[in-house]
């Protein structure tokens, strides 16, 4: 299906943050980096893929698993923050010139014909996020890492957000650039649209490489 009947079909967009409406991956990738080196774990590129999507703890708990680092609850806790006050560094000095291209083009479009447009991110940053780059007016619901207590795959994310936009999910489309998101879609009985550059991502209803892409007329 493309994309323009994807988006038609739809009464609701529910959009993932980092990585879909901001240039935010990087950052995360940085903080995590950093953290992994005080374990003597070198932390690639390909290895932060795994983690898109996923909660801030969950996350952590991959890193310590492949660094086969042991840790009690305490210093979990002190790892995450730490990583946290690493991301907040770039965080803080984040503008609209961090939105990835497309972003506003398409909260306009979509304001424009009448759909209603939600958050759903796993980010506890996710407020602080959108106020940086000016965005926070276009979403008629946040649901962020603060609202859930399951993390993507789990659906429910996206379901809280249908509930609150009172949407029934299947006049929802998701835009998500992480595996465990476009599952948690899928879960929730969603459309799902992949932004994938490097292409790998699977089970989507339609790719981009990024939001430029999609043609309005
Ligand atoms: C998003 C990102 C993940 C991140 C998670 C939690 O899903 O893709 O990389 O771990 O949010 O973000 P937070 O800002 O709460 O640490
Ligand atoms: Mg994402």
């Amino acid at each position: 299906m493309n994309i323009k009947s994807l988006i038609e079909d739809a009464d609701a967009i529910i959009f993932d943050l980092d990585g879909v409406l901001v240039n935010t991956a990087v950052f995360h990738f940085a903080a995590w980096q950093r953290l992994a080196e005080t374990f003597g774990f070198e932390f690639s590129e390909s290895d932060n893929e795994h983690l898109k999507g996923i909660s801030r703890m969950d996350s952590l708990d991959i890193i310590l698993t492949w660094a086969n680092v042991q840790a009690t609850p305490k210093e979990r806790l002190a790892f995450a923050e730490q990583k946290n006050i690493w991301y907040l560094e770039f965080i803080e000095k984040m503008t609209e010139d961090q939105l990835l291209p497309g972003s506003i083009e398409l909260l306009n479009y979509l304001r424009q014909s009448g759909k209603k447009i939600a958050l759903g991110s796993a980010s506890k940053n996710a407020k602080m996020i959108l106020n940086k780059t000016g965005i926070n007016e276009y979403f008629d619901a946040i649901i962020d890492g603060n609202s859930v207590t399951n993390s993507k795959p789990d659906p429910e994310v996206f379901l809280l957000g249908a509930r609150q936009l009172n949407i029934l999910p299947n006049k929802c489309l998701v835009f998500e650039d992480a595996q465990a998101g476009i599952q948690a879609a899928i879960n929730a009985g969603m459309k799902v649209i992949a932004v994938d550059r490097a292409q790998l991502l699977t089970s989507y209803d339609a790719r981009v490489e990024g939001l430029t892409e999609i043609q309005y007329s």
